[in-house]
C-alpha cells in the first residue's frame, strides 16, 4: 500500500466548528502532530502481528506534547481473535498507561486459545511512515476503518486517532446520548454524568461503540476505554480524542454483514444481555414524590379499578428515612407497612421494586456507614481519609467497588435489606456517581448536601479551592483535575457533580481512570449480591449508569427525560441505542419525568411505552400526577396497548431469550432489518419489535395520522388483519391514528406466539398459547416459541419450538423439553388464502372451526384445540 501523508487531507477535512458552538480544538484533527513510524521488525506472533512504533519526530514541523507528555515508543498488537473479530491494541511500549481493569469487568477480555489465521472476514494493512492502518472486509474489499490519512497522537493525557468514512455514512452508536439514531456531524462526549437528557450532551452511560451500515452490510468498532473522550463524527471522518489510557480497538466484521450478526459478534466480547423473568416484562409504575405508603397503595388499587394491568409497583427514595439507604421512614413508610405492602402485591401476583443509591450517608450513628468504615471500603482522598461528597442524605461516602471488601460489604447490606423488605428487585440510581458538591466537601464540612442552588453556588468557590489543595494521589504526575485537553463535558470540569478525578480507589487508582465504570461495577456487585441472596431466580436490577457489557447484569432506563413531545420521539433512538449496546432490557420514563405532562402526551406515550422492552411510567417529584387512569383517553389507550403487550408476552419472551443467547435486539431499527433500503437509514420514528411487528406511533401533538414507511413484503394491520401494503419497494403510507390508537402491523411470513391477556403476567401466562400466522405472498410463514418456567436463573428444562406453515399445513418441531404441560388452544391465520379455510385437523381429531374473521374476511381463527406442546405436531387446514 502506498505511503500517504495526512497533512493535506487534514486541511480538506477541517470542519467549521463554529456552527455547533464548539471550539476548533474539539472538531479538528491535530494535523501538525508528529505521528509515528515503524521502527524495527514487524513480528508475526501466535495471535497476529506485533508492530513497534517510534515517534516520527524528524518530520518537518513535528509537534509533540500537544496536551500531555508524548510517549515516544509504542507497540501495536494485532490479534486475529476470531474470523469476524480483530483486536488492534496500540499501547505504550512500557505498559505504564492505565488500562481498563479486568475486575469487575467479567469476561470482557476473553481467553483465546487459537487465533483465526484462516478464513478471516477481514484483512489488516498498514503503512510504515507515518504509521497508519486499514481494516478491510474481505468479502467485498470494503475499507471499514482507515487511519492512514490521519494523525496518530499518543500522549499520557491525550490520544487521538481518526478513521476516514464515506460522506453521509450511516453511523449509529456512541453514547449514551439523546440524539437522532443516525449520527451526523457532532461530538459525543463520553463521561458519565447525572444530567436530565440534554440533546447531544454527555449523560449517564459510556459506550465507545458504533456500527456502520455500508452497501447493505454492517460492521462495528469498539474502543475499550474507560477514559473520558470526545468522539467527533463529521462528514468523511470519525475522530477519537481520549484523555488517557491506550487505544484498544476491536473491529467486528460479520461474514453475513447483517446487523443481527454484528450484535452477536459485539456481545460475544462484552457479554450477552441478561435474561428477564416473566414478571419483568409486565407493566411497571413508579414516581418520585409519593408522600407515604398509603399513596402507593392507592395507586395500585386505582390501577386495578381502572383495569389497567399493573405488574410492578416501585418506590423511589421517598421511602427512606432521611434518604438513607437500607432504612425506611418510620412515619410515612413504616417498615411493617413496607413489608406488608410487598406481601399483598405478591398475593395478588404483582411485584415490588425499590431504589438503592450507592452513596452512603456519612453519619457515625448509621451502621451501613460504620460497617463500611471498618472495612475501609469507601473511596478515599489522596491523603487516605474517606472521600466525602454530598447526595440526598447530605454528606456521603461512596463504596469503592474495586476494594477487596466491596463484595462482602455490599452483599451484607443488600441481602439484609432485600430479605427484610421482600422486594423482587432493585433500582440503582445516581451511580455515575452523582455528587451535589464539588470535591470532598464533607471532609472540610464545606456544605451539607441538599442545599438550594444559591447556597451551592456560593459554596462552590470554597469547594474548588479545597479540591485544588487536596493534591494528587501518591506518585501521580498527571493533571487529573484539569487535563489540558478538556473534553466537552457538559458539567464543565471533570469533577463537577461527581466524585473528583483525584479521589482514590483501591490500588492507588485515581477516579480519573475508572470514572466511567462506576455504575457498571455497582451493577456487577448488586447482581452478585442478589444471586447470593437467592440463586434460584433471576435477579432484577435497573441501573442508570452503564458501560459496555452492563446489559449482562442489569436493565437500563434512559434517565431523566422531559414531558415533552420531543422526548417522546427521541425515546425511540435512546432505546435503539441501548439495544445496540447490548442492554436490551431498556426503556424511557413513560409520560415524561421532568415538567408536567398533558393528557394527550401521556396517552401517546402510554401507547408507545407499552411496547418498550422495559415498560414503566415514572414521574418527578413536584410534577402533576400522571397515573394512566387519571384521564379517560389515557386509560383507554393504556388498556388497549397493554392488552396487546400482554398478548405478545410469549413473543417478547422468545425475543429476550434470543437476545440473552445471541445478543440480538428486542427492538430493532427498520434499516438494520432491511439494510439495502437507504431510504430507511434515518428512520427513528418507527421501530420493529423483533422482525415481525412494526410499531408506528404518533409522536407529534394533535396529530391523528402517522406518515409511516413500510419495508418490502406484506404488512397486515394488527387490529383489522387487512393488508396495509404488499410491496417490493419501501412504501410510504399515511395511517389513521385517532387518540387511543397506535398503528401496529404484522409482517407477512411470520408466526407469532401469543397468550390471552389478563391482569397480571402470571395470570396471562397461565392461559393457553395461541398462534398468529401471517402469510406471505407464497402462503407461507414461520416463527419460534421459547418456553421455560420464566424465573429460574439456571434453567432446568425448556422448549424451543419452530413453527413452519406451508401448503396449508402447520408443522411444529424443535426441542420439547419443558417439564410442565403447556397447551396450544387457538390459531389465527391471516392472509388472502386464509379466509377460504374451513377445517383444521390435528392428528385424527377434527377441530371445529368456531370463528371466522370478524373484520375483513382476511383472517380466520380456529379455536378449541388442546394440543400438548410436548412433542412435534402438525395441523392440516382445508
Ligand atoms: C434521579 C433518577 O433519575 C430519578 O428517576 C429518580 O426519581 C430520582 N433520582 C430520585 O431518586
Amino acid at each position: 500500500m502506498a505511503k500517504v501523508s495526512y497533512i493535506f487531507v487534514a486541511i480538506a477535512l477541517s470542519f467549521s466548528a463554529s456552527v455547533l458552538g464548539l471550539t476548533k480544538e474539539t472538531y479538528e484533527i491535530s494535523s501538525n502532530a508528529a505521528g509515528y513510524m515503524i521502527n524495527g521488525q514487524v513480528e508475526n506472533t501466535n495471535a497476529g502481528l506485533r508492530i513497534p512504533l517510534t515517534l516520527n519526530s524528524n518530520q518537518k514541523n513535528a509537534a509533540t506534547n500537544l496536551y500531555g507528555k508524548t510517549i515516544d515508543n509504542l507497540i501495536v498488537n494485532v490479534e486475529y481473535e476470531t474470523e469476524e473479530r480483530l483486536h488492534v491494541k496500540i499501547s505504550d511500549a512500557q505498559n505504564k498507561q492505565p488500562v481498563v481493569p479486568n475486575s469487575p469487568l467479567g469476561l470482557i477480555r476473553p481467553n483465546i486459545t487459537s487465533y483465526a489465521f484462516e478464513n478471516r472476514n477481514y484483512d489488516f494493512e498498514y503503512t510504515a511512515k507515518p504509521f497508519g492502518f486499514r481494516v478491510i472486509r474481505n468479502s467485498d474489499k470494503t475499507i471499514v476503518f482507515d487511519t492512514t490519512n490521519m494523525p496518530l497522537v499518543f500522549e499520557d493525557q491525550y490520544l487521538e486517532l481518526s478513521t476516514s468514512i464515506p460522506k453521509d455514512a450511516n453511523i449509529y452508536g456512541f453514547g449514551e446520548v439523546t440524539a437522532p439514531f443516525k449520527r451526523t456531524s457532532n461530538v459525543t462526549t463520553i463521561w458519565a454524568r447525572d444530567k436530565p437528557d440534554p440533546f447531544y450532551g454527555n449523560i449517564y452511560g459510556s459506550h465507545p461503540y458504533y456500527s456502520e451500515v455500508r452497501d447493505g452490510k454492517s460492521h462495528g468498532v469498539f474502543l475499550l476505554s474507560s477514559h473520558g473522550m470526545d468522539v467527533i463524527t463529521v462528514d468523511g471522518r470519525i475522530t477519537y480524542k481520549v484523555i488517557g489510557g491506550i487505544l484498544d480497538f476491536y473491529f467486528f466484521v460479520p461474514k453475513s454483514g447483517t446487523a443481527g450478526d454484528l450484535s452477536i459478534a459485539y456481545t460475544d466480547l462484552i457479554g450477552k444481555p441478561m435474561m428477564p423473568a416473566h414478571w419483568m416484562l409486565g407493566w411497571h409504575h413508579c414516581r418520585y414524590g409519593y408522600h407515604d405508603i398509603d399513596a402507593v397503595e392507592t395507586v395500585v388499587k386505582k390501577y386495578k379499578e381502572a383495569n389497567i394491568p399493573l405488574q410492578t409497583a416501585w418506590i423511589d427514595i421517598d421511602y427512606m428515612d432521611q434518604y438513607k439507604d437500607f432504612t425506611s421512614d418510620p412515619v410515612n413508610f413504616p417498615i411493617n407497612r413496607m413489608v406488608d405492602f410487598g406481601k399483598t402485591l405478591h398475593e395478588d401476583g404483582q411485584s415490588y421494586v425499590v431504589m438503592v443509591d450507592p452513596a452512603i450517608s456519612a453519619n457515625s450513628t448509621y451502621e451501613p456507614y460504620t460497617r463500611g468504615v471498618d472495612m475501609s471500603v469507601f473511596i478515599k482522598n489522596p491523603d487516605g481519609t474517606d472521600y466525602i461528597g454530598a447526595v440526598w442524605p447530605g454528606y456521603t461516602v461512596f463504596p469503592d467497588w474495586w476494594h477487596p471488601n466491596a463484595t462482602a460489604y455490599w452483599e451484607k447490606e443488600i441481602i439484609d435489606w432485600v430479605n427484610l423488605l421482600g422486594v423482587d428487585g432493585l433500582w440503582i440510581d445516581m451511580n455515575e456517581p452523582s455528587s451535589f458538591c464539588l470535591g470532598s466537601c464533607g471532609s472540610g464540612k464545606i456544605n451539607a448536601g441538599l442545599q438550594s442552588q444559591k447556597v451551592l453556588d456560593k459554596e462552590h468557590a470554597a469547594q474548588e479551592a479545597a479540591l485544588n489543595a487536596m493534591g494528587n494521589p501518591k506518585g501521580e504526575t498527571r493533571n487529573l483535575l484539569y487535563p489540558k485537553y478538556a473534553i466537552n463535558n457538559g458539567a464543565g470540569n471533570l469533577s463537577e457533580h461527581t466524585v473528583a478525578t483525584t479521589a482514590v480507589h483501591y490500588g492507588n487508582v485515581p477516579h480519573y481512570d475508572i470514572h466511567n465504570l462506576y455504575g457498571y461495577a455497582e451493577s456487577y456487585h448488586t447482581r452478585n449480591a442478589l444471586i447470593k441472596h437467592n440463586d434460584s431466580i433471576r435477579p432484577f436490577i435497573l441501573t442508570r449508569s452503564s458501560f459496555a457489557g452492563s446489559g449482562k447484569y442489569a436493565g437500563h432506563w434512559t434517565g431523566d427525560n422531559h414531558s415533552l413531545w420531543s422526548y417522546l420521539k427521541t425515546s425511540i433512538a435512546n432505546v435503539l441505542n441501548m439495544q445496540m449496546f447490548g442492554i436490551t432490557y431498556s426503556g424511557s420514563d413513560v409520560c415524561g419525568f421532568l415538567e408536567n405532562t398533558t393528557e394527550q402526551l401521556c396517552t401517546r406515550w402510554m401507547e408507545l411505552g407499552s411496547f418498550y422492552p422495559f415498560a414503566r411510567n415514572h414521574n418527578n417529584k413536584g410534577q402533576i400526577d400522571q397515573e394512566p387512569y387519571l384521564w379517560k383517553s389515557t386509560a383507554e389507550a393504556s388498556r388497549i396497548a397493554l392488552n396487546i403487550r400482554y398478548t405478545l408476552l410469549p413473543y417478547y419472551y422468545t425475543l429476550f431469550e434470543e437476545s440473552n443467547r445471541l445478543g440480538t435486539g428486542v427492538w430493532r431499527p427498520l434499516f438494520f432489518e432491511y439494510p439495502n433500503y437507504e431510504e430507511l437509514s434515518s428512520n427513528d420514528v418507527q421501530v420493529l419489535l423483533g422482525s415481525d411487528i412494526l410499531i408506528s406511533p404518533v409522536l407529534y401533538e394533535n396529530a391523528t395520522t402517522v406518515d409511516a414507511q413500510f419495508p418490502i413484503g406484506i404488512w397486515y394491520d394488527w387490529y383489522t388483519h387487512e393488508v396495509t401494503v404488499n410491496n417490493d419497494a419501501v412504501t410510504k403510507v399515511t395511517l389513521d391514528a385517532p387518540l387511543a390508537h397506535i398503528p401496529l402491523h404484522i409482517r407477512g411470513g411470520s408466526i407469532i406466539p401469543a397468550k390471552t391477556p389478563k391482569y397480571t403476567v402470571g395470570e396471562t401466562y397461565a392461559t393457553d398459547y395461541n398462534l398468529i400466522i401471517a402469510l406471505d405472498n407464497t402462503g407461507s410463514a414461520s416463527g419460534r416459541l421459547y418456553i421455560d418456567d420464566g424465573e429460574s436463573l439456571n434453567v432446568a428444562s425448556y422448549s424451543d419450538i419452530n413453527f413452519v406453515y406451508e401448503n396449508g399445513q402447520l408443522q411444529a418441531s424443535g426441542k420439547f423439553g419443558y417439564s410442565k404441560p403447556e397447551k396450544l388452544s387457538s390459531v389465527t391465520i391471516i392472509g388472502e388464502k386464509a379466509s377460504q379455510l374451513k377445517t383444521a385437523t390435528v392428528g385424527n381429531t377434527r377441530a371445529k372451526k368456531t370463528y371466522k374473521s370478524k373484520h375483513t374476511g382476511n383472517s380466520v381463527v380456529f379455536e378449541g384445540f388442546s394440543i400438548d406442546l410436548t412433542q412435534t405436531f402438525t395441523i392440516k387446514f382445508n
